[in-house]
């Protein structure tokens, strides 16, 4: 077995950890919301206020920090006032976007801030600018967020909820560059300038704007939106990029399970595109703004795979396997590396769509792997990054190559360094000897997620993928010597 060596400075304090970082997306899209979150009162199907029971009980245990809703696509063609009101005054339309499918507005704003505070999460709220008025959105503000007399309070008031209720973050628009508008990255720059000044800070309530950013690689809507950048207004930049097998965006075609090798070898290489994507979008934001107050928000980011045989195309309803939480472990790995600018990223998206931590049929629920790495790595929330280096291997393969290994360290408030480490290999193991300088490494426990690249679990099978307790470490003056298997992933609580 190969030996790394690697180095952990504790008294090297880096950036925060948002536990924002830890973030989900919800869309009006397939069975996300409809029977996946929300099943509504009358249903068979266990549930508080129409939320399924189960389902928000397991992303308690994430302590999922914050939601983004309701798109996405859907999110610049939706109206908010079709969402509120009497259940049989809501507008039944077509979700045109996802399926042609009727959306009845059943789930609307009182829906969503409800399933938040079930959750316990923060809402993020993205505004329609695509097909949406500036009054439009400003009056969405106003509904939630005014404590006092208007037209806005009064209605929220009408409709049973008298005090206004707590909203942070808000997306002045989606992808609006593609269906949020086809608006050229100039355009866009000064429409959003001109929408976030009438989404107003009502009274305490303090907005954390959030502009549309760039797809993937396309750095010139990120310089165009800097150079235009009115500070005040602007807390966020969005940044989406998905993990697929080749990046033809037209082509969805390669499975979810069943995967041949060279796949998990291109899905693994292209989801370390994230770090380029970080690096040079953090660069052109930092010639604008060196004092890193506007952050890069990865607010869709996951795999996105050919869709389960016989579901709606439309769907997007994938499985998941080890695969899925390798991609998930080294994403959140760099997001953690990068929390210096990165203060938000959201997967894409919960529930029954595209890279989901839970999947449901009916009245059965079942954890995904991805789940069980949001689980281990959340103790990396609110913690503090510090300085790491590790040795690392590459793995090649006849398409190209990519580090075997991923990793992060943070520190607790309890003075705990919280590890994780990814190995993506699926031929070599390594001993990873670890210096732990300025720190005592008295004690640790371990859990392991690892299979074959392809398992995943069904709900008859729900526990063919999940955490155990490991062991294979051994503490020493000074640091610890660490075994990693192939195709697994470890955190630890050291101290
Ligand atoms: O997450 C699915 C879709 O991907 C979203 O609606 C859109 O924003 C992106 O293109």
């Amino acid at each position: 077995m190969k030996t790394l060596k690697m180095t952990i400075d504790a008294n090297h304090k880096k950036s925060k950890i948002n536990k924002e970082i830890y973030g989900h997306f919800s869309e009006h899209l397939g069975r996300c919301i409809y029977g996946g979150l929300f099943v509504g009162k009358d249903s068979d199907i266990p549930n508080v206020n129409g939320m399924r029971t189960d389902v928000v009980e397991a992303l308690k245990e994430l302590q999922v920090p914050v939601l983004r809703w309701p798109g996405g696509c859907f999110a610049d063609e939706y109206h908010w006032k079709d969402g509120i009101g009497p259940l049989e005054n809501r507008k039944k339309m077509i979700n045109t976007h996802w399926g042609g499918v009727l959306e009845d507005n059943s789930f609307g704003t009182h829906e969503f801030l409800e399933l938040c505070r079930q959750i316990g999460c923060e809402p993020y709220i993205c505004g329609n600018v695509g097909s949406g008025t500036v009054q439009e959105m400003s009056e969405w503000v106003e509904y939630m967020t005014f404590d006092g007399v208007s037209p806005m309070a009064e209605l929220r008031k009408q409709n049973g909820r008298e005090e206004p209720w707590k909203i942070k973050y808000f997306a002045v628009g989606n992808e609006n560059w593609g269906c949020g508008g086809n608006m050229r990255a100039e355009y866009y720059s000064d429409v959003f300038r001109r929408y976030a000044v009438y989404c107003r800070n009502y009274g305490e309530n303090k907005l954390y704007k959030v502009a549309c950013g760039p797809s993937g690689d396309d750095y010139h809507w990120t310089e165009a939106l800097m150079q235009n950048l009115d500070k005040k207004n602007t807390q966020g930049l969005a940044l989406h990029y998905y993990t697929r097998t080749n990046n033809d965006w037209s082509k969805h075609t390669a499975p979810a399970t069943n995967f041949p090798l060279i796949d998990y070898y291109n899905v693994i290489k292209n989801t370390w595109v994230m770090e380029e994507l970080i690096q040079k979008h953090s660069a052109i934001m930092d010639q604008y703004d060196p004092e890193k107050d506007v952050a890069l928000v990865v607010d869709e980011w996951g795999t996105w795979f050919k869709v389960e045989e016989g579901t709606n195309p439309g769907f997007l309803y994938q499985q998941n396997t080890m695969r899925d939480a390798l991609v998930a472990a080294i994403n959140l790995n760099l997001f953690n590396q990068h929390s210096d600018r990165v203060r938000m990223a959201n997967i894409a998206q919960i529930v029954n769509v595209l890279q989901s931590v839970i999947l449901t049929e009916g009245d059965k629920m079942v954890l995904t792997p991805t789940y069980h790495i949001f689980r281990m790595m959340k103790e990396h929330m609110e913690t503090t990054l510090v300085h790491s280096y590790m040795e690392n291997d590459t793995v090649t393969y006849e398409e190209g190559s990519f580090p075997a290994l991923s990793q992060s360290v943070s520190i607790n408030d309890k003075g705990q360094l919280i590890m994780t480490i990814a190995n993506a290999s699926l031929e070599n193991a390594y001993t990873i000897d670890a210096a732990t300088l300025n720190f005592k490494a008295d004690k640790a426990e371990a859990v392991i997620l690892t299979g074959g690249m392809g398992d995943f679990n069904t709900f008859e099978e729900p526990e063919n993928v999940k955490e155990a307790a490991f062991t294979d470490f051994e503490l020493k003056d000074g640091g610890i010597v660490i075994n990693v298997p192939a195709c697994s992933i470890i955190r630890f609580i050291i101290g």
